[in-house]
């Protein structure tokens, strides 16, 4: 279930948040308690989108413990051109089960058919296999490799980036 975080979640997202590996290829240093409640305080309180340049992040619950699990956000870039970008975080004790690709899958969802975007990306380190994987689950298509491209966390990286379009969305349906 996908769900608005809460002042409740603090010691649900410190524990995967706060992991080293976790953070390996995302621009974030393993959170601590504080940042995140300063985060459930700020940005991550956001329930809907209502322009450009804003983030929507929300939590993912398994329904059947009540579990938070990891968390999705969708990015809203551009008004004017109707494009998006998504990221997912998750608990690596909860890895393997689908439940990234379901709850990416239903956060594609809204800014298709909720927002109404026209092109929704995600940009990741080349060596994040893993997110690799969720992207091409997602039906999203590799579209550019882009060699040595940022300077991050000490060293030069690859980045790949992936995109899928309203009307790809539309068809998978
Ligand atoms: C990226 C990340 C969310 C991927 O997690 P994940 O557990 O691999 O992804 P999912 O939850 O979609 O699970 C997919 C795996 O479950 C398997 N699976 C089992 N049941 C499944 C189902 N019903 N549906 C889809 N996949 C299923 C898939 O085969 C896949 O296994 P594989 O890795 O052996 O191929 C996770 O590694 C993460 O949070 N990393 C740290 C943060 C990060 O780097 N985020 C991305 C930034 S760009």
């Amino acid at each position: 279930m996908l769900r608005p975080l809460g002042p409740g979640d603090v010691e649900a997202l410190v524990a995967y948040r706060g992991r080293q590996d976790v953070s390996r290829y995302v621009p974030f240093e393993p959170m601590t308690r504080e940042l995140i409640a300063e985060r459930l305080a700020g940005p991550w309180v956001r329930t809907e989108l209502t322009g450009e340049g804003q983030a929507l992040t929300v939590g993912v619950e398994l329904t059947g413990t009540g579990q938070l699990v990891g968390d999705v956000t969708l990015f809203w870039h551009s008004e004017l051109h109707r494009g998006g970008e998504i990221g997912y975080v998750f608990n690596p004790e909860f890895a393997g089960r689908g439940y990234a690709t379901e709850a990416a899958t239903a956060v594609l969802g809204i800014g298709f058919e909720v927002l109404k975007l026209h092109r929704i990306v995600a940009r990741l380190d080349e060596r994040n296999e893993a997110s690799a994987g969720v992207a091409r689950r997602l039906g999203m298509r590799l579209e550019a490799r882009l060699v040595r491209n940022e300077f991050f966390k000490g060293e030069w990286t690859t980045e790949l980036d992936f995109a899928i379009l309203a009307e790809e969305w539309a068809d998978d349906r």
